[in-house]
C-alpha cells in the first residue's frame, strides 16, 4: 500500500469513527427515529403540536384548573407533569390511547429530584460525597422506583453553578465548581438513563440550561449578566458533559441571560446546544417560562412569546399552553413552517418509542408499592447519606461520641422533625398525596444508636418560620406560624440552660427548615433562623461540649459557632435514613469523609464567594496585604474542597511524567497520599492547576482531578492524574475559541483548594 493510499484510509477510518461516536450519542436509534419520522406523516397540525405542548395533571391554584382530559383526547397533550399518582396516569394515559385518534402515548414527568419514597440526600449532600459513584447508585434507585411508578421523565440533574449562597437553588446543584459539576451530571445521567435510553431508563432533563445559579444578588428568578468567557468557561461545563453523557432533555431556564431570556434565546438553545454541541434530543421550557416571556418585556403577547420561544430553539412549553393556542395558528400564517414544526416533534416521539412507551404504555399497579418500600433502599440510602456529610470542626477530638455516654441532651427544632431531613422536592411530599416514608430523624437515630443505654432529653424550641411565605407553601401544605412570644423564647432558653448544665454532651440540630432553600427560597442573611443561635449559645453557656449538627441547603453564617463549639458535622438534607446516618457518624461507625462542594463564607456580604477566581491585585497572603473589606476577611470560613476526617491524611510526592510539553499532550500527575492516623479513613485527593500568562487571566486555581479513597491507618496509595488538553483548555475570550496555550503552569495537589504540595510544568509551541 501507497503512503498515499494508507493515509487516505486511514483519514476515512477518523471520519467514519467520529460518525458513530457522534450516532452514539444522540439518546434515541435509526429505529425509533424512523418510526417517529414515519408517524408524523399521519399527523394533524393540532397533533403535532399536542406533542410539543406538556400540561399539568392535576388541578394546582394559579396554574391549572385540573386534568387536562380534553386536550388529551384530542391528542393535543404529549406530556403531563406533576402528577404521581400511579391510578390517575394509568386513567390518563388509557384516555390518549383508547381516545386520541393517533394513540400516541403520554410522557409523565416529575421532578425526582433525589429519590421517590426513598430519600436520597439533597444534591448539594451527595455533591460533598465527591464520590460520583454515590450520585449514579441514588439516581439508579430512583429511576427504578419512578419508572415503576409511571413516571418516565425527570426533571433533573440540575447542574446549575451556584456561587452565591444567598440563592436557594443552590441546594439543587453541586455546588460551585465546573469540573465537580461536570462529574456529577454525568454519573446522574448514567444513573438515570443506563448507558443508554430504552425500556429501563428514565429520561433526565439537564437543567436550567443556562446562567440560572447566577441570578443578581441571589434572588430567585433574577437575570444574570455573565461574559461568553465566563459563561462557557464555567456555567455550561456540566451541561456540556451531560450532553456528551447522551441526556435526552434539556430545560431552558426562566431568568434573562444577558437580556436575552434563556427560554426565548437562539443563540443558547440553538447554534451552541445543536449546532455547536450537535444535540439530538429535545428542550423543553421551565414552568410557565415560554408564557413568560411576554412578563419579561422580550415578547409582545402570548403569539409572539409562543413564536420567539419556538424559534429559540424551546420543543416543548411545559405548563403555559401558549404553544397550544398559538403555535397552529402562526404556522398558518407561514411563520413557522411545517418543516419546522415536524422537525420539533421528531426528538419527542423518537424518545418515546426509544423508552418504550408505545409498547408498554400502562403502569402495572400491583407492583408500584412493593417496588418503593424495597428495604435495600433504606440501607443503600444510610450509606450514602454517611458518605456525603462533612465535619467541618472537631476539636480535642470531641468526635465521634462515646457509646458510653450517660448524659446526652438534643436541642433545636428541626432534631425531630422528619419532614424536615428529607430537604425539599420529595416527589410524594411535593403536589402529591403526602409523604409516605418513614424519616428517621437525629434525635431518633441518636435513640436507635443507644437502644436505651442513656437517657436523652430533648429540648425543641419554637420551629423558625420564614419571613416571607413561599409560593409553594400552598401545595406543601406549610402554614405560617406566628413568631415566638418573648415567654416562649424565655422558657425554651430556660429548659437549655438546665438541661445544658447536668448533660455530657449537648447535640445541637440546628439549620433551615427545607422550604428555606431550594426555589423560592433566596435570603439576603446568612444566619441561622428563629431563635436558634440563641438555644445554641445558651447551651454553649454551660461550658459542655457541644456538637453542632447542620441542616441546611446552603452555607450558613456560623461564625459564632466556629469560634465557640467543640464539633461541627453538615449533613446538608440526609434523607430518610438522615437521623441514622448522622448517628453513624456521630459515633464513629463511619468515618467522614465527605468534602464542601462550596467556599464556605463568613457573612453573606462576602457573597458571591468562589475559590476559582482570578487574581487581580496582591493575594491575601503577600506580605503587604491590608485588606479587601475593612470588616471581615475575604477568605472563606471553610475553603472550597474542605472536610476533616477522624484520620490523617499527608499528600507527599508530587512528581510530573513530563515537564515541558506541547500544547495537546499531556503529562501524568502522581501523588502519594498517606494515612497517618490509627483508624481507616476516606481521602478526597484533590488536584488544582493555575495557567500563569496568557491571552486571559486565568483563576488562580481550578479543580482539574479528583478521587475518593479508602485508606487504612498506615496504608500509602500513588494516584495519578492526566492533565492534558480537556484540563488545560479554555475558552479565551480574545481569541474566540478553545485554547491550550503555551505558558508555565502550576500544579498543586491535597485535601482541599488551599492545598500546597506544589509542582510546575510548562506548555509550549
Ligand atoms: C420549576 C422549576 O424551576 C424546575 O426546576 C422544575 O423542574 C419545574 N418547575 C417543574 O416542576
Amino acid at each position: 500500500m501507497t503512503q498515499k493510499m494508507a493515509l487516505i484510509l486511514t483519514l476515512a477510518l477518523c471520519f467514519s469513527l467520529t460518525k458513530i461516536a457522534y450516532a452514539q450519542m444522540a439518546p434515541y436509534g435509526t429505529e425509533a427515529r424512523q418510526r417517529a419520522a414515519a408517524l408524523i406523516t399521519q399527523m394533524t397540525l393540532d397533533e403535532k403540536v399536542g406533542q410539543l405542548t406538556q400540561a399539568a395533571g392535576l388541578k394546582l391554584s394559579g396554574l391549572s384548573a385540573g386534568p387536562p382530559d380534553d386536550l388529551i383526547a384530542q391528542g393535543k397533550v404529549g406530556s403531563v407533569l406533576w402528577l404521581t399518582d400511579v391510578k390517575e396516569i394509568n386513567r390518563q394515559q388509557h384516555l390518549a390511547i383508547e381516545k386520541s385518534r393517533l394513540h400516541i402515548p403520554i410522557l409523565f414527568g416529575f421532578d425526582v429530584i433525589h429519590g421517590y419514597r426513598t430519600v436520597f440526600p439533597v444534591p448539594l449532600g451527595m455533591a460533598s460525597s465527591w464520590d460520583p459513584e454515590v450520585e449514579e447508585q441514588a439516581q439508579r434507585w430512583a429511576a427504578e422506583d419512578a419508572r415503576t411508578a409511571g413516571i418516565r421523565w425527570t426533571f433533573a440533574p440540575m447542574v446549575d453553578i451556584a456561587r452565591d449562597a444567598r440563592w436557594g437553588r443552590m441546594v439543587e446543584g453541586a455546588g460551585e465548581d465546573p469540573y465537580l459539576g461536570a462529574a456529577m451530571a454525568r454519573a446522574q445521567v448514567r444513573g438515570f438513563q443506563g448507558g443508554s435510553l430504552g425500556m429501563d431508563s428514565v429520561l433526565a432533563c439537564v437543567k436550567h440550561f443556562a446562567g440560572y445559579g447566577a441570578a443578581e444578588g441571589g434572588r430567585d428568578y433574577d437575570a444574570s449578566y455573565i461574559p461568553e468567557e465566563l459563561f462557557r468557561n464555567v456555567y455550561l461545563r456540566p451541561f456540556y458533559a451531560a450532553e456528551r453523557q447522551g441526556v435526552g432533555s434539556f430545560m431552558s431556564a426562566y431568568m434573562d441571560l444577558n437580556d436575552v431570556p434563556a427560554s426565548g434565546n437562539r443563540w443558547l438553545l440553538t447554534d451552541i446546544l445543536r449546532g455547536e454541541w450537535g444535540f439530538k434530543g429535545f428542550v423543553v421550557s421551565d414552568a410557565i417560562a415560554v408564557g413568560n416571556l411576554v412578563k419579561h418585556g422580550y415578547a409582545k403577547d402570548p403569539a409572539d412569546a409562543a413564536y420567539k420561544a419556538f424559534n429559540a430553539g424551546v420543543n416543548m412549553d411545559m405548563a403555559s399552553l401558549t404553544y397550544s393556542k398559538n403555535l397552529a395558528q402562526l404556522v398558518r400564517e407561514g411563520k413557522i413552517s411545517e418543516k419546522q414544526l415536524d422537525d420539533a416533534v421528531l426528538p419527542i416521539l423518537a424518545i418515546k418509542y426509544q423508552l418504550g412507551l408505545f409498547d408498554r404504555p400502562y403502569v402495572d399497579e400491583s407492583k408500584v408499592e412493593a417496588m418503593l418500600s424495597r428495604p435495600e433502599g433504606l440501607a443503600l440510602e444510610r450509606k450514602l447519606a454517611a458518605r456525603s456529610m462533612v465535619l467541618l470542626k472537631n476539636e480535642n477530638e470531641t468526635l465521634p461520641l462515646k457509646s458510653s455516654l450517660k448524659n446526652i441532651v438534643v436541642i433545636g427544632p428541626l432534631a425531630d422533625s422528619g419532614r424536615d431531613i428529607e430537604g425539599g422536592w420529595t416527589v410524594e411530599g411535593t403536589f402529591g398525596a403526602g409523604s409516605k416514608s418513614h424519616p428517621v430523624t437525629v434525635l431518633a437515630g441518636v435513640k436507635n444508636r443507644l437502644r436505651s443505654a442513656a437517657p436523652i432529653t430533648y429540648v425543641a424550641g419554637p420551629m423558625p418560620q420564614r419571613e416571607f411565605p413561599s409560593f409553594f407553601d400552598d401545595f406543601l401544605g406549610i402554614q405560617q406560624l406566628p413568631p415566638p412570644t418573648a415567654e416562649e423564647i424565655r422558657d425554651t432558653l430556660a429548659k437549655v440552660k438546665s438541661a445544658a448544665a447536668s448533660a455530657d454532651v449537648v447535640i445541637a440540630v440546628l439549620g433551615e427548615r427545607f422550604g428555606m432553600s431550594g426555589e423560592y427560597a433566596s435570603r439576603a442573611s446568612l444566619d441561622l433562623p428563629g431563635i436558634q443561635e440563641q438555644m445554641l449559645e445558651t447551651a454553649a453557656g454551660s461550658g459542655k461540649p457541644i456538637v453542632l449538627v447542620l441542616e441546611n441547603g446552603r452555607p450558613l453564617d456560623i461564625r459564632w459557632a466556629a469560634e465557640h463549639v467543640a464539633a461541627i458535622l453538615e449533613s446538608w438534607y440526609p434523607g430518610t435514613e438522615g437521623g441514622d446516618a448522622v448517628a453513624d457518624v456521630l459515633f464513629g461507625d463511619v468515618n467522614p469523609g465527605g468534602k464542601l462542594p462550596v467556599s464556605w463564607p463568613r457573612s453573606a456580604g462576602q457573597e458571591p464567594l468562589y475559590y476559582n477566581h482570578n487574581l487581580t491585585h496582591d493575594p491575601e497572603d503577600a506580605p503587604n496585604f491590608k485588606s479587601r473589606y475593612w470588616d471581615v476577611s475575604s477568605k472563606p470560613l471553610y475553603p472550597f474542597g474542605y472536610g476533616l476526617s477522624y484520620t490523617k491524611f499527608d499528600f507527599t510526592n508530587l512528581h510530573l511524567s513530563k515537564t515541558s510539553f506541547k500544547a495537546g499532550e499531556a503529562t501524568e500527575v502522581s501523588v502519594e497520599v498517606t494515612n497517618t492516623g490509627s483508624v481507616v479513613g476516606d481521602a478526597v485527593a484533590q488536584i488544582y492547576i493555575h495557567q500563569r500568562y496568557g491571552s486571559a487571566s486565568r483563576p488562580m486555581r481550578q479543580l482539574e482531578g479528583f478521587k475518593r479513597l479508602r485508606l487504612q491507618a498506615g496504608e500509602t496509595r500513588t494516584l495519578k492524574f492526566s492533565l492534558g488538553k480537556e484540563e488545560l483548555e479554555f475558552w479565551s475570550p480574545q481569541a474566540k475559541e478553545w485554547v491550550v496555550e503555551p505558558a508555565d503552569f502550576d500544579v498543586w495537589a491535597g485535601e482541599d483548594s488551599t492545598a500546597k504540595l506544589h509542582g510546575e510544568f510548562s506548555v509550549t509551541r
